[in-house]
């Protein structure tokens, strides 16, 4: 039985109690974590947790779990997660894994092979599909994709502090948003190769952006265009890859199942929109599926799903499109290290608006 601790009680740790309870047989909620006397014993309460503590030091010195989930404000990511690792357990990191590539890197000198990030989206059964489909060359080579993030945040989702600076969340939608979708984009299409972008703060209340927009070119040749929207009344997570052979397109918001998919053949393809159907695996997106793969990898000793190495092609994709759109120059997949400023904070020197 898996032991799992979760560190920070706030939005998004209900999805971890709730993964975690939907595989009783593998795996067991036993501690958590908060400052926040109320929230600790109302999350504690609600979630059956026995061991509640301040902090994670006081967690970890009164026993190790194996799996240690950190669902705290970005910027806290690094050294939350130094002192798991150091401890001997392995992470499951809310995404974005770090704010920055030099925090990242980091990880991966300390243990990345331990260190999971929630990319939830990668473990749908239609994501699966493309995947396999993709690689037997039913669909052909890919021609171009697109891949929206367009979300809506009024001002007051800002009113939380660590929402809408440079320093704690560590960048706008590019970081905290879109990078699900720009995770989902890359897990299909494989390396990226140069991006160029534009960013903007156009109406909300941030040092971050609250827009970017950008087109990215990879090693096949497939040219995407991605753009990442915290003003878009009519809210959709759209990705569409045209294949040579077919276009799939997915459609949703926070998650998907089968049925946000759609499959539409070129002329002289159109079967392999029957081969789709037929495929069809019935697994959501979401923490739950993601969570499955997790405890395999802790049941087997196989390095975890998505672990800190897979995470920083998607950070590194994040980080260019800031330093393209703040130089207004393309940038090159891994061109960004410690001499770039882009690697230390994602505003470089300072956005422009600044
Ligand atoms: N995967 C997703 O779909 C998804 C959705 C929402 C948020 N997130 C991510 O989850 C993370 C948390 O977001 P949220 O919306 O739940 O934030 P939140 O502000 O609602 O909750 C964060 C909690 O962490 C606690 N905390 C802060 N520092 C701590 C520390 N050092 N030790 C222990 N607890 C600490 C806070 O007291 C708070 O209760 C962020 O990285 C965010 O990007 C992911």
């Amino acid at each position: 039985m898996i032991s799992v601790a979760i560190v920070g009680t706030g939005g998004i740790a209900r999805a971890h109690a709730e993964a975690v309870a939907a595989w009783p047989e593998r795996a067991r909620l036993t501690a958590i974590a908060e400052p926040d006397e109320d929230r600790r014993a109302a999350f504690g309460d609600l979630h059956g947790v026995e061991h509640r503590y301040a902090s994670l030091d006081d967690l970890l010195s009164a026993g190790v779990p194996d799996l240690i989930c950190l669902c705290t404000p970005p910027g806290t990511h690094l050294p939350l997660a130094t002192t798991a690792l150091a401890a001997g357990a392995t992470v499951l990191c809310e995404k974005p894994p770090t704010v920055t590539l030099a925090e990242l890197d980091s990880i991966v000198a300390a243990g990345g092979d331990r260190f999971a990030t929630v990319f939830q989206h990668r473990f749908g059964g239609g994501a699966a599909q493309l995947r396999t489909l993709a690689g037997s060359g039913v669909l052909g080579a890919p021609m171009t994709a697109v891949c929206d993030t367009l979300w809506f945040r009024p001002d007051e989702y800002f009113a939380v502090p660590w929402r809408g600076n440079w320093d704690i969340e560590g960048g706008g939608p590019t970081l905290g948003h879109g990078i699900h979708q720009m995770d989902l984009l890359l897990s299909v299409l494989g390396p990226w190769q140069e991006v160029v972008a534009v960013a903007a703060r156009r109406d909300r209340p941030t040092a971050t952006e609250d827009l970017s927009a950008a087109i990215v070119t990879f090693a096949s040749g497939a040219v995407a265009t991605v753009v990442n929207s915290l003003l878009s009344a009519r809210e959709e997570s759209y990705l569409r890859f045209d294949y040579r052979h077919a276009t799939v397109e997915l459609r949703h918001l926070y998650g998907y199942g089968d049925d946000n998919w759609t499959v539409t053949g070129a002329p002289g393809h159109e079967d392999v929109a029957e081969v789709w159907k037929a495929g069809r695996q019935g697994v959501n997106s979401g923490h739950t599926a993601q969570f499955g793969a997790v405890f395999t990898a802790l049941e087997t000793g196989a390095s975890v799903p998505v672990a800190a190495t897979e995470a920083r092609a998607t950070l590194d994709l994040v980080t260019s499109i800031y330093a393209s759109a703040f130089t207004r120059t393309p940038v090159a997949a891994g061109s960004i290290g410690p001499d770039s400023p882009f690697y230390h904070r994602l505003d470089g020197t300072g956005a422009p608006w600044q």
